[in-house]
């Protein structure tokens, strides 16, 4: 495997290999492009043929080639390194690398299916058998979960460790061949084939396919800063993510007796709503809705509520779901989920009204306008407009006429527009429609999205003495490496060691794949935005950025100063008191 990725790299270019997916443009040593994996104007995606990675300093993703491929063609490592070798006119069977063919047998299915039942169970100890464990059932109670639902869902942990469900896998006999396929494991390495657990400190949901076989795991973040909050298996030979709905075989039964399913968003909403006597539920799990899904629901019901969070996000989603919906012709019901954002928050919360909403759920669109109404001012005409469109693209969705009659009705009524006009406008959205290019297989994530993080003054520190380590010297000791976060401490810190030389000494000294790829990024972020501008302006962004850093100290500095006055005011601490008061004033004076 070492060999083939190294042939491929040494055949094929990061510039040519980002080039068949997005438009480059030169600039210095680098080229630059508008992210693919976000929405953006200004382009901060770049790409480095010195250092052969690209990398967006907008959304943070990005890596060599095989990480680009994995990421734009949203697939596994395997599946980047086939689309590569097939670009660089290599074969995998040269390279005595399995292929999928011929398709895997019942047998390996089965082995698969064991192996992910061995692992649910070796969560499930982790999680009642071990100190760490104990921590996590604390999270769960404070989350507001019963032991009985644990159980029943098989909620398990992941601790941190780096082997321990390959050696528990191990000692059940199975191999590592299959414990790759399984996606359960994963190499930190490119070019190794030392493998490791996947999951580590995280709280884990196994995902049953229909009969119950444990085929997939979700797995929460339990530390404040673990990215991602949810990691989730990859696609297998077992688990097919569009096929396949969280829940469903512990709620089938439910579902047929109520003739109605309830879908929610995430694990633990479908976990706390089942707890609040809500057994018929099910969950998305992060994709949308799919046909597929829509499908496998409309075999036991027809009847859908959806309860999804109540933020944009879920808004959103709630929408693309009836539109999905729409083709099964589903009746569909909505509600605004009560108390917090999301139904396992209002679960905890009060389980008893969030059922009342539940069974008091109304039609779709009525629900659908009520929520989109308190978000515009339909006064105004610009906000009208913008009300009307993001009706029409539901409305122009709707199959049924008589559904859709009485929604049009509705919306007549609420702006005051004759029934027929609305009818003509939901024509002409239509042939609009027809009009626009087919949607894009993927949808990014837009400008203001979440993921979308500002480079750092910090991070832009480093960057900036990685390239110029002159201007160390000027910061004159106004910062240190404590006001570094993490691995820029560390980073920082050996940059002061070395006396300010060059990132082929750092690089050296660094220990960590993550360190050293952080040296990577911000180098190449120093060269692509600081290496043509003028020595006189670097200097002065440079300083400005030490100076936002020592500001940031100061306010810090300061309101610590006020609480520990407040502090001795509340002790009577007069002498104390009087003390702060004069370092507060030294520091405002400044
Ligand atoms: N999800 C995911 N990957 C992420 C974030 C979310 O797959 N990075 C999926 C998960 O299935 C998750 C669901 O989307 O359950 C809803 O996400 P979110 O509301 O953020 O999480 P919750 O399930 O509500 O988890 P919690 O209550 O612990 O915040
Ligand atoms: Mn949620």
């Amino acid at each position: 495997m070492a060999d083939l990725v190294a042939d491929i790299k040494a055949r094929l270019s990061i510039e040519d290999v980002v080039a068949n997916y997005i438009p480059l443009k030169r600039a210095g040593r680098s080229f630059k492009a508008c992210c693919p994996f976000h929405n953006e104007k200004t382009p901060s995606f770049v790409v480095s043929p010195e250092k052969q990675i690209a990398y967006c300093f907008g959304c943070h993703q990005g890596g060599d080639m095989f990480k680009f491929v994995e990421q734009v063609e949203n697939t596994d490592f395997m599946g980047a390194m086939r689309i590569l070798a097939d670009r660089a006119g290599l074969k995998l069977e040269d390279y005595k690398i399995e292929t999928d063919k011929p398709r895997i047998s019942k047998s390996e299915k089965e082995t698969l299916i064991q192996m992910h039942e061995a692992a649910a169970e070796y969560f499930v100890d982790n999680l009642w058998n071990t100190e760490d464990g104990k921590k996590v059932m604390q999270y769960l109670k404070n989350r507001g979960m019963t032991d009985v639902i644990i159980r029943h869902f098989k909620v398990g942990f992941a601790p941190d460790n780096d082997s321990g469900l390959i050696d528990h896998l191990v000692k059940k006999g199975f191999q590592k061949s299959a414990m790759i396929k399984s996606g359960l494991v994963t190499s930190k390495d490119v070019s190794s084939d030392k493998i490791f657990d996947k999951f580590r400190m995280r709280l884990m949901f196994p995902i049953a396919d229909a009969t119950g076989n444990v085929i997939a795991f979700g797995g929460r973040a339990l530390k404040d800063a673990q990215e991602p909050k949810y990691l989730n298996s990859p696609e297998t030979e077992i688990y097919h993510k569009g096929s396949v709905l969280y829940g469903l075989y512990y709620a089938k039964k439910a579902i047929k007796d109520a003739d109605e399913v309830v879908v929610v968003e995430g694990y633990m909403d479908t976990l706390m709503s089942f707890q609040s006597g809500i057994e018929n539920v099910v969950a998305s799990s992060g994709t949308a809705l799919t046909q597929e899904h829509a499908r496998m629901i409309k075999r036991i019901t027809s009847n859908a509520v959806f309860a999804f969070d109540n933020d944009n996000a879920g808004q959103e989603a709630s929408k693309r779901a009836f539109i999905i919906a729409q083709e099964q012709e589903m009746s569909i019901k909505f509600l605004k989920v009560p108390h917090g954002k999301d139904p396992a928050d209002s679960a905890k919360e009060n389980p008893d009204e969030l059922k009342a909403a539940i069974k008091n759920a109304k039609p779709f669109l009525e629900v659908f306008f009520d929520n989109l109404a308190g978000r515009f001012d339909l006064n105004d005409q610009a906000q009208l407009m913008e009300f009307l469109r993001e009706c029409m693209s539901v409305l122009s969705a709707v199959k049924n006429n008589i559904i859709q009659d009485l929604a049009v009705r509705s919306l007549s009524a609420r702006i005051n527009v004759k029934e027929e006009k609305i009818y003509d406008e939901i024509e002409r959205y239509k042939s609009l429609a027809l009009k626009q290019p087919q949607s894009k297989m993927k949808e990014p994530p837009s400008d203001n999205g979440a993921n979308v993080k500002k480079m750092s003054a910090e991070d832009t520190i480093l960057a900036i003495l990685f390239l110029y380590p002159e201007l160390f010297s000027t910061i004159d000791s106004r910062i240190d490496e404590n006001d570094f976060e993490n691995e820029l401490k560390s980073l920082y810190k050996t940059f002061v060691t070395q006396d300010g030389s060059i990132t082929d000494a750092i690089l050296k000294n660094l220990d960590s794949e993550q360190e050293r790829n952080r040296v990577h990024f911000l180098s190449l972020y120093a060269e692509s935005r600081y290496e043509n501008i003028k020595a006189e302006a670097v200097r002065k962004d440079f300083d400005q950025l030490v100076q936002h850093v020592v500001s940031k100290k100061m306010v810090v500095k300061k309101e610590e100063l006020k609480k520990m006055i407040k502090e001795a005011d509340r002790k009577g601490d007069m002498g104390g008191r009087e003390a702060l008061l004069n370092d507060l004033q030294k520091l405002c004076s400044k």
